[in-house]
């Protein structure tokens, strides 16, 4: 399969340590072992949401917050590049073309962080998706699925197995779009799948192990798709 997997950046970085990254990068091995073509995006996790936060102190603009928080996905990305070995080439590429072509051209996991400003790192896996084809991105994050309300918030919150783009796109659209707080996923981002046709998979990934039970098939999360 080609896969797309936006990794939360809470996940990566939420315990800041060399066996949390190594936890991740073994999962990901795995994955390429059995065959899987891979992009990781990596997300910017707290460390970035503490840079827009200092930034919103002195009333920068959305675009600088953006920009900022960017390279904290790119320093995350490169790290877990690193940690994947020779799973991974170390150097972080920062365009769609330049992502993609290394994609193509090498058997190698590819590993990306964000892109542009206005957009998360769901955002960029979407585009990816799109350019390469995807099979499926996989949304690892810290809740194990789509509920109908806040389960932090709320105990009886219900989980649902299946979407379609529709109906996920009317659950999230209450979502604030902005720097450290695109949420769930990016609304521009559902757009593309669905135009697309490629299943979004949004999972628990606090266990790195749900990761690769996705690929097999086996998740708990929600499925997002079509549903035709
Ligand atoms: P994330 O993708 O981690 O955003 O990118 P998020 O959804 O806010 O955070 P998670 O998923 O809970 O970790 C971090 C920030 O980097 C900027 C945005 O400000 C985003 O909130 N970003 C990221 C961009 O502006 N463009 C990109 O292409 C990617």
């Amino acid at each position: 399969m080609r896969i797309v997997l936006s990794l939360g950046g809470s996940l990566l970085t939420g315990i800041f340590s060399s066996d949390n990254f190594v936890r991740y990068a073994e999962v990901i091995k795995a994955i390429s072992d059995k065959g899987h073509k891979l992009i990781v995006v990596v997300g910017g996790g707290k460390i970035a949401r503490d840079y827009i936060n200092v930034a919103d102190g002195f009333n920068a603009s959305d675009f600088d917050k953006d920009y900022v928080a960017i390279k904290l996905t790119w320093a995350n990305a490169a790290l877990f590049a690193s940690a994947l070995g020779d799973y991974a080439e170390t150097k972080i590429n920062i365009s769609y073309d330049d992502i993609v072509e290394q994609f193509n051209n090498c058997d190698k996991v590819v590993v990306c962080g964000g892109i542009a400003p206005g957009q998360s790192t769901d955002g960029v896996s979407a585009k990816l998706a799109r350019a390469i084809g995807a099979d499926i991105v996989i949304n690892a994050t810290d809740v194990s699925g789509v509920y109908d309300s806040d389960p932090r918030l709320n105990v009886n919150a219900n989980k649902f197995e299946n979407l379609t783009f529709d109906q996920f796109r009317k659950i999230i659209s209450k979502n604030e779009q902005a720097p450290g707080k695109y949420g769930l996923f990016d609304l521009a981002g559902i757009d593309i799948l669905q135009d697309e046709n490629i299943d979004l998979l949004v999972i628990d990934g606090t266990n790195p192990n749900e990761i690769l039970q996705a690929v097999l098939g086996e998740y708990k999360g929600t499925l997002i798709s079509l549903g035709e």
